[in-house]
């Protein structure tokens, strides 16, 4: 059972200077106790305005290791691939060490060879300080969908291959539910009204992925009013 603790925003913008303060504590008590950040990114548009936020910041980028929640396959540097949307308005602009970014790499072996790779890299790394999910309009989270595979199991791989994935990305990877709930901190950034159907089964205890993702601490989701819907 997932425990959801849900802080409304007035609008979207509050949600990203919330989010924005959140990160920055989690970052700096990471760095500072642990000598090490464990950030696991989102995709999608929502977060944009979030890493652009966070690129102005003076943080201890040094200890920043910089995961992916998931990745749609596309050709590499494709602008709309979650790492290239990452690098555009975060990654590129701040002196986080290549060698502390791990992007989901699909190459020529499809999703099955990405997500055993991805595996592969996660295999070792503890929890993850901070995971960072947004939410479908059909309620998906990372790229875990309604129907399709959610990897909750203890024994679920790391990583997951999803290869019909509604148009236009069908071939994607994703994190495990399983793999996702390793994690200190799981904060979902949600806005807008189209998302309020998806918000409404989820509050209302059905199970969508989004509602599959529970943690130990549970999860914080950060939501403006319109995909809130009436209190
Ligand atoms: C992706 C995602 C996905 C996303 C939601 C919300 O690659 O598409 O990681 O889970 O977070 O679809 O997307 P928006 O923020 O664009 O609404």
């Amino acid at each position: 059972m997932q425990s959801a603790r849900w802080q409304v925003f007035a609008d979207c913008r509050e949600v990203i200077s919330a989010a924005c303060e959140f990160v920055v504590r989690v970052a700096t008590q990471a760095a500072r106790e642990r000598g090490v950040f464990r950030v696991v990114l989102s995709g999608g548009r929502t977060p944009q305005p979030l890493y652009r936020e966070l690129a102005q910041r003076a943080l201890d980028w040094d200890c920043w290791n910089v995961y992916f929640a998931d990745e749609r396959c596309l050709h590499p540097g494709h602008p709309d691939s979650n790492a290239g949307l990452a690098s555009a308005n975060f990654l590129s602009q701040v002196p986080i060490p290549p060698s502390q970014v791990f992007p989901i790499v699909c190459g020529e072996d499809g999703p099955s060879g990405a997500a055993q790779a991805y595996s592969a890299q996660l295999a070792g790394v503890p929890e993850f300080d901070l995971v960072l999910l947004g939410l479908g309009e059909d309620g998906h989270t990372a790229s875990l969908f309604p129907g399709g595979e959610w990897g909750t199991a203890p024994t679920a791989p790391a990583a997951l291959p999803v290869s019909d994935a509604p148009p236009p990305y069908r071939a994607r990877v994703s994190l495990s539910a399983w793999r996702l709930n390793l994690a200190r901190h799981v904060v979902f950034l949600v806005c807008g009204a189209t998302k309020n159907p998806a918000v409404t089964r989820w509050r209302s205890g059905m199970r969508i992925p989004a509602s599959a993702i529970v943690p130990d601490a549970g999860v914080t989701v950060m939501i403006n009013r319109d995909a809130f819907g009436p209190s």
